[in-house]
């Protein structure tokens, strides 16, 4: 029997949602961050239009939806590379710089891709802790080894949804060795862009690379496109690892569109966070502890893996399905994404009838 290669053999596999409502309760998928808003109209008729189409292979350069996003973002110093959902350019990230003598490194709660992307290449995977849920940049910059290839944070972070001074990565960026590759992962960035704390800047004359995705505040994780902004020496080395014609023509079209409607994109943020920070007041006013968030999710602590456990399956049994932590280090704790009102009253409402049951 053929064997895969070690570091492959070794490898867990990545662990995705797995969601499927008892009989008779229907499903409410609150796993995995996505929109609580279908996309653009926009997006969906450009997608539909494309699909004539369909015969013909997408542009491999992602020409337009590249120019729409360096002239939306005015982004003056770097090159824009799309990637089949943000999770492509982090995997081909860390197969370009990272391997069996560079390491990764990310904070001890972060998001968990980074560290199978990491076993994909062959690297170690070393991770600094946090305070809390709130990233360390100076355990970050003591866990730094002379070895380390890539240091990815997410800003803000997920499972966390904590976010990191801006200031603060430009501290990481500066005293950190310049040849030491920083990846900022922004996949929530248009939650928090309110406060102008975009790191598109910082890729000038640095080793640093800042990604997006179409997946959350444009509701579009079905069509999975994802870009950021690279340094053009380091673009020009990624795209060599990457699949050609990786995003389908349908979806190039859905992500221009859907970018070309700003204010629907707003408005699916603005009514994300007053659902999201009503339902954590009610959360907490049924005693249950939940951390500010900048994101489209919340995440919750039962302080005690066994109480998190029930929790999730008494709201398994009602069909809702909220993501367990352990893969990040928190397996006290259930990440909830923000979805429509009615959902939000249905998981605060179970989630106190799960107190009330479960209270001595
Ligand atoms: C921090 C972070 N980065 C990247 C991704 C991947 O997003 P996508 O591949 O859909 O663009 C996610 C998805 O949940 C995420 O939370």
């Amino acid at each position: 029997m053929i064997r895969p290669v070690p570091h492959v053999q070794a490898m867990a596999p990545y662990a995705l949602a797995k969601m499927e409502a008892p009989p008779g309760a229907s499903l409410l998928s609150l796993s995995q961050n996505e929109s609580l808003r279908p996309p653009s109209p926009a997006a969906i008729a450009a997608s539909s239009k494309a699909l004539m189409d369909g015969a013909l292979y997408p542009d491999p350069d992602w020409s337009e939806l590249r120019e729409n996003l360096l002239s939306h973002f005015m982004i003056s110093a770097g090159e824009v590379l799309c990637g089949n959902g943000s999770l492509d350019l982090i995997g081909c990230i860390a197969r370009t710089y990272s391997g069996s003598d560079r390491a990764v490194l990310a904070p001890e709660h972060a998001y968990p891709f980074f560290r199978s992307a990491a076993q994909m290449a062959g690297a170690r995977f070393d991770t600094a802790p946090e305070n809390g849920v709130t990233v360390s940049v100076d355990n970050l910059l003591g866990a730094v080894r002379p070895d380390t290839a890539i240091v990815f944070v997410a800003n803000p972070g997920n499972p966390t949804g904590t976010r990191i001074p801006k200031s603060e990565l430009y501290r990481l960026r500066s005293e950190m060795p310049d040849d030491v590759l920083l990846v900022i992962d922004e996949a929530y960035g248009e939650f928090a862009d309110h406060i102008g704390e975009s790191c598109f800047d910082m890729v000038a004359g640095t080793n640093t690379i800042v990604l997006r995705t179409f997946s959350k505040a444009y509701g579009l994780a079905g069509c999975r496109v994802g870009w950021g902004v690279f340094p053009e020496f380091i673009a020009s080395e990624v795209q060599k690892v990457m699949n050609p014609n990786n995003i389908a023509s349908a979806s190039q079209v859905a992500a221009y569109a859907a970018l070309s409607d700003q204010e629907y994109m707003r408005e699916t943020c603005a009514l994300t966070a007053s659902i999201r920070d009503a339902t954590a007041e009610q959360l907490r006013d049924v005693g249950i502890n939940v951390f500010d968030s900048s994101t489209n999710f919340l995440l919750i602590d039962f302080f005690d893996a066994k109480a998190a456990q029930s929790a999730d399956s008494f709201l398994r049994s009602k069909g809702a399905f909220l993501r367990p932590q352990s893969g990040a280090g928190l397996p006290h704790m259930l990440r909830m994404t923000v979805g429509s009102e009615e959902a939000m009253e249905t998981v605060v409402d179970n989630l106190k009838n799960w107190r009330e049951e479960n209270t001595p």
